[in-house]
C-alpha cells in the first residue's frame, strides 16, 4: 500500500498511543513521516520502524515553545524538501475538579492541547503556503460529553473543534482542516486515568472503571490507537477530498453527533 508515496507528514505526539500508531501507519503508507515529541523515545521509535532512517525523522521539541515549534518545522521541511499533512495529535490530561485545579494545571494543559496546536499549526500553514495540504487535529469525546475532574481538558478540546473550524475557513480551498475526536483509548494516557480513579475511590479497581466506561459505549468496548490511526489517515487522504472543517467522533457510539 503505498497512498502517501511522496507525501511528507508530521506527526506530534508521536513517541506512544495514538501519534506512535498513525506515525507508523503513514510511514506503512509510503509517507515521509517528521516525528515530533518532547519525549526522546521518538528517536527510538523511528530507529525501530526504519533503521535506516531515510523516511522517518525524529524531532525533539516541546510544542508549547514557539522557537522549538518553528526550528522543528523548518528542520522537517528541509530534511524532506516539502510538507504536506499535519497531525496535531500531541495532548495532555490532569484530573481534578474544577475547584480544586490550580493554575498550573490549567496551563499545562491548554498550553499543550490549544497553544502548541496553534503553534504547531500557524509554522505549518507558513511553510505549506498555498498547499496542497491536510491538517487533522485530535480532539476528544471530552469535548462534547460532560463529565467530572476534565472541566480544563474538556475546554482545551472544544478549544480544538473551534481552531479547526476557523483554520479551515482560512486555510481553504487548497489546505483542508479536519479533527478527529477519539472516544477511549487504552494508552498510558488513560492507564494512568485508571490509576488515578482507583486510588480516590471513585471505582473500587481497574476492571469497575472499565466496566462503568463500557456501560456508556455501544459497540462495548475500547478504541485503540490503530481505530483512530484509520481515521486520521483518511482525512488526509484525497478520500475526504470534500471534507473539511468537520470532526469526526470515533468514541464506538459513546457521542453521536
Ligand atoms: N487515550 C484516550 O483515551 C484519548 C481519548 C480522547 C482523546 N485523546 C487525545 O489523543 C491524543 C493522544 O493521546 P494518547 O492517549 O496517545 O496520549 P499519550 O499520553 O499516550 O501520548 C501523548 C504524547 O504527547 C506527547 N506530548 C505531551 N506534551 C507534549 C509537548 N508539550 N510537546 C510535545 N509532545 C508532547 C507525550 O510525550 C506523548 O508522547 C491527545 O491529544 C489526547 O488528548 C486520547
Amino acid at each position: 500500500m503505498s497512498r502517501f508515496a511522496d507525501q511528507v507528514v508530521i506527526v506530534t505526539g508521536a513517541a506512544q498511543g495514538i501519534g506512535a500508531a498513525t506515525a507508523t501507519e503513514f510511514y506503512r503508507g509510503g509517507a515521509y513521516v517528521a516525528l515530533l515529541d518532547k519525549n526522546d523515545k521518538v528517536t527510538e521509535l523511528a530507529t525501530t520502524l526504519d533503521p535506516t532512517k531515510k523516511r522517518l525523522f525524529p524531532v525533539v521539541c516541546d510544542i508549547r515553545q514557539e522557537r522549538e515549534v518553528e526550528r522543528a518545522f523548518r528542520a522537517a521541511s528541509d530534511q524532506f524538501g516539502q510538507l504536506n499533512v499535519l497531525v496535531n495529535n500531541a495532548g495532555v490530561c490532569t484530573l481534578n475538579l474544577c475547584v480544586d485545579l490550580t493554575e498550573a494545571e490549567w496551563d499545562l494543559v491548554l498550553g499543550v492541547n490549544l497553544k502548541g496546536m496553534w503553534l504547531c499549526t500557524k509554522h505549518f500553514l507558513r511553510l505549506v503556503g498555498n498547499g496542497p495540504g491536510a491538517i487533522v487535529n485530535v480532539a476528544s469525546q471530552a469535548a462534547k460529553r460532560a463529565q467530572k475532574f476534565t472541566a480544563h481538558y474538556s475546554a482545551s478540546k472544544m478549544g480544538v473543534i473551534g481552531l479547526t473550524r476557523a483554520v479551515a475557513v482560512e486555510a481553504a480551498p487548497n489546505i483542508r482542516v479536519n479533527a478527529v475526536s477519539p472516544g477511549t483509548i487504552d494508552t498510558p494516557m488513560i492507564q494512568q486515568e485508571i490509576n488515578w480513579r482507583v486510588a480516590r475511590g471513585e471505582n473500587e479497581d481497574s476492571e469497575a472503571v472499565k466496566r462503568h466506561w463500557f456501560e456508556r459505549i455501544p459497540l462495548g468496548r475500547f478504541q485503540t490507537p490503530a481505530d483512530i490511526a484509520k481515521v486520521i489517515l483518511f482525512l488526509a487522504s484525497d478520500q475526504a477530498s470534500e471534507i473539511t472543517g468537520d470532526t469526526i467522533n470515533v468514541s464506538g457510539g459513546a457521542v453521536m453527533d
